[in-house]
Parts: structure tokens; C-alpha cells; sequence
């Protein structure tokens, strides 16, 4: 026992989605990441229902159910928002002393959010030099309506949790792809104007009910987007192609993958490109000198068979998985570590978030 631990003064990720709590810590050792708790506990289908807590008992009650199991060291949680409670926008200010950025940003945010001021939290970060302009700064301005996060505030309270710090998923998702081998991007201290030889990257979290993009030029943010679309939308076919519950076609898509008709599998994959195509189309409108070379998936419907090929056939751009616990140690004491790693590109989220216990 340690009165004078200062180990409460961390902070562990924990992603509030649609079909569960994930909860994810991490430490520094010597050797890079360690998890030191972890865990994920469903969540009863309507008890979140897009993006909205509709049951809160039920969640606060999967939250005790998570801490009870995973055991963290901390009670300070570091959470993540996403969809339409979500504004975010990069703007072009002139450099400038604080007092007046901040000016400035007010200013902005009036502009671009369409929520009365009072109702959001606004939060702002400089990204640094604008490549257009070196006497412009590239500044991310992020508005999240206060209902939302007071929900989640309300949840975590009745599990004896605190937030620490509010995310946003997108952000989180940038956070994980930093410590992939396959996402490694070197942001560096002067951002070159990116030319044609630029890194273009896609980083999609595909979970059940929504997608979360976010594209980086050399490393840099330029563009996010939410839409609802996901490994729901699949299970919905394979329920009406096999005249099932939506339990068992669940139970179908993960247990016996190739029992699954065709037809189903067929109408997710048209569903899914076109709202890919949508998004890169509106990414494409204000960066089409830069079009995206890679995507690097993650999210549960990364783990469905195949996704990579069906979306390069599809869309012709190269496609990968991103798993951030390949390079996380997992102690094999305490966890199943083969499991935590073929699972591991649907924790990106929670891993980004716990990720924020290292910010300095
Ligand atoms: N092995 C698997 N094969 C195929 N699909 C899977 C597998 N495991 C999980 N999924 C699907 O992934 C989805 C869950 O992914 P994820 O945990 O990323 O979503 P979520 O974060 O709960 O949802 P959201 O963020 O959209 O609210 C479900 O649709 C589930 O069916
Ligand atoms: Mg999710």
C-alpha cells in the first residue's frame, strides 16, 4: 500500500461505444508500452443508440462491471466524443501574441459552429505553420455540444469515475497510428508545403454503428469526417439474407464467416464504398492535388476477412490494418496475449485515449 503513490494521479482510456465499454491502461517501461489493465464489457443494443446514452443505468453499470475487471490503477478516465455533437474545424490565423489568438478563435468559433456559444465546450490547438502561408498559423478549433459530455460525465460519476480529459475519436485514432509500424510519419518541427511526393494517409475506424476518418498530409490532420455506417449495417443484411435475430446473425458474422451468403456480404461492401467514396470525395474537394495512398483501417469490421481486398478491388487505393498492441507488451501472467493481439485493431480508440497518460 502507498499512501504518497502519486499512480492516482494517471489516467486510463476508456471508449463509451455503441456495442461496449473499453477500457485500456497503459505504463512506460523499459521497453515501451506495457498494458497493465484492460477490458471490455458489452453493452445491451439500445442502451446507446447513435452515439446517444439512451440507458444510463446500463452503462454506468458496464462500467463498474469494467473497473471490477481490469482492476486500474486510476480512477481518472480520459474519454472520447464522436458524430454530429462534434465540430471540428481547421482555420488560418494570422501568427500573433495569445491574447489576441484567443480573440480570434471567439471569433472563428462563432463563425463555424452552429450551436449557440453557451451550449459547447470549445477547446483550440495550434498544429503549427501554415504550409500556404508562413505568417499563418494552421489552428484546430473543436466544439462539442455540453449536453453530451455532461452525460458522460453523469455515467462515469455513477461508477465512482472521473474525466480527465475529452477527446475527440478521430484524435484518439491519430494518437494509436503514431506507435504502428505501418502509420510512421514523421511530423516534422518545420512542416514542410507538402508536394506531390506527400504522405497521404487515410486512418478509418470502422466500428459497429459508426466510421470515423481522418486524413493526414505528411502527418498532419486535414480532414475528419463521422459517418454512420458500420458492422451493424452487415449484421442487418445477414439477418434479412438468413431470416434470423439480429443476435444470431451477430453470432453468424463472428463465429462462422463463410456460412454467410454472399448477397449479404455483397450489399454491406456496396454500402460501405460508396460512403468511403462520399467521404474522399469531400476530402478531394478542398485537397485534390493530394489524393489519399493509403487507407489504414482499424475498428471491429477491420477484423472481418478479407476487408483489405474488397476495398483495394474496390476503391483501388492500397489498404492495411493498423493493430496498436503490436508493439504494446502484454504480460502473458495476466492476460491471453494472442487474443488481446488479433483483437487489437478494435482498440484503437481506447488505446489512443490511454495514450494520454503520457502527455507531458
Ligand atoms: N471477428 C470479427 N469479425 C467481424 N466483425 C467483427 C468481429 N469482431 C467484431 N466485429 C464487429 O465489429 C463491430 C464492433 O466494432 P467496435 O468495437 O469497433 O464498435 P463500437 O466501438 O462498439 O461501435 P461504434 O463506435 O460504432 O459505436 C461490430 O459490428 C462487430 O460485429
Ligand atoms: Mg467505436
Amino acid at each position: 500500500m502507498s499512501f504518497f503513490s502519486n499512480k492516482s494521479e494517471g489516467v486510463m482510456g476508456i471508449d463509451i461505444s455503441s456495442t461496449g465499454i473499453k477500457l485500456v491502461e497503459l505504463s512506460k517501461g523499459r521497453s515501451g508500452y506495457d498494458l497493465t489493465s484492460m477490458a471490455r464489457v458489452a453493452l445491451p443494443r439500445d442502451a446507446i443508440v447513435e452515439n446517444t446514452i439512451i440507458d444510463s443505468t446500463a452503462v454506468s453499470n458496464a462500467l463498474i462491471e469494467a473497473v471490477k475487471l481490469a482492476k486500474p490503477s486510476t480512477k481518472n478516465v480520459a474519454l472520447a466524443v464522436s458524430g454530429n455533437a462534434v465540430i471540428i474545424k481547421t482555420i488560418h490565423v494570422a501568427a500573433t501574441t495569445e491574447f489576441d489568438l484567443e480573440a480570434q478563435i471567439a471569433f472563428e468559433a462563432d463563425q463555424h459552429v452552429p450551436y449557440d456559444v453557451d451550449d459547447v465546450f470549445l477547446d483550440f490547438f495550434i498544429q503549427g505553420v501554415s504550409a500556404e502561408d508562413p505568417e499563418m498559423m494552421d489552428v484546430v478549433l473543436v466544439a462539442c455540444k455540453r449536453e453530451v459530455i455532461e452525460d458522460y460525465q453523469l455515467v462515469l460519476n455513477e461508477a465512482g469515475l472521473h474525466a480527465k480529459f475529452v477527446d475527440c475519436g478521430v484524435f484518439a485514432l491519430e494518437n494509436a497510428a503514431e506507435i504502428t509500424d505501418e502509420h510512421t510519419v514523421s511530423i516534422e518541427d518545420e512542416y514542410m508545403s507538402p508536394d506531390e511526393d506527400a504522405e497521404v494517409n487515410a486512418l478509418i475506424n470502422i466500428g459497429a454503428n459508426m466510421m470515423n476518418i481522418n486524413v493526414l498530409i505528411n502527418g498532419r490532420m486535414s480532414f475528419v469526417r463521422d459517418q454512420f455506417y458500420g458492422g451493424q449495417n452487415l449484421t442487418e443484411e445477414i439477418q434479412k439474407a438468413h431470416n434470423m435475430s439480429y443476435h444470431n446473425a451477430e453470432q453468424l458474422k463472428i463465429n462462422n464467416f463463410s456460412d454467410i451468403h454472399a448477397d449479404a456480404l455483397e450489399h454491406f461492401y456496396v454500402g460501405l464504398t460508396s460512403e468511403l467514396v462520399r467521404s474522399l470525395d469531400f476530402y478531394s474537394a478542398s485537397r485534390a492535388e493530394f489524393p489519399v495512398r493509403k487507407l489504414f483501417l482499424s475498428g471491429g469490421c477491420a477484423l472481418l476477412p478479407n476487408i483489405t481486398t474488397e476495398l483495394e478491388q474496390r476503391l483501388g487505393i492500397d489498404t492495411m490494418i493498423l493493430n496498436p498492441m503490436q508493439n504494446i507488451n502484454i504480460p502473458s501472467r495476466q492476460f491471453n496475449a494472442q487474443q488481446e493481439r488479433d483483437l487489437g485493431p478494435m482498440m484503437m480508440v481506447p488505446v489512443g485515449l490511454a495514450l494520454r497518460n503520457f502527455d507531458t
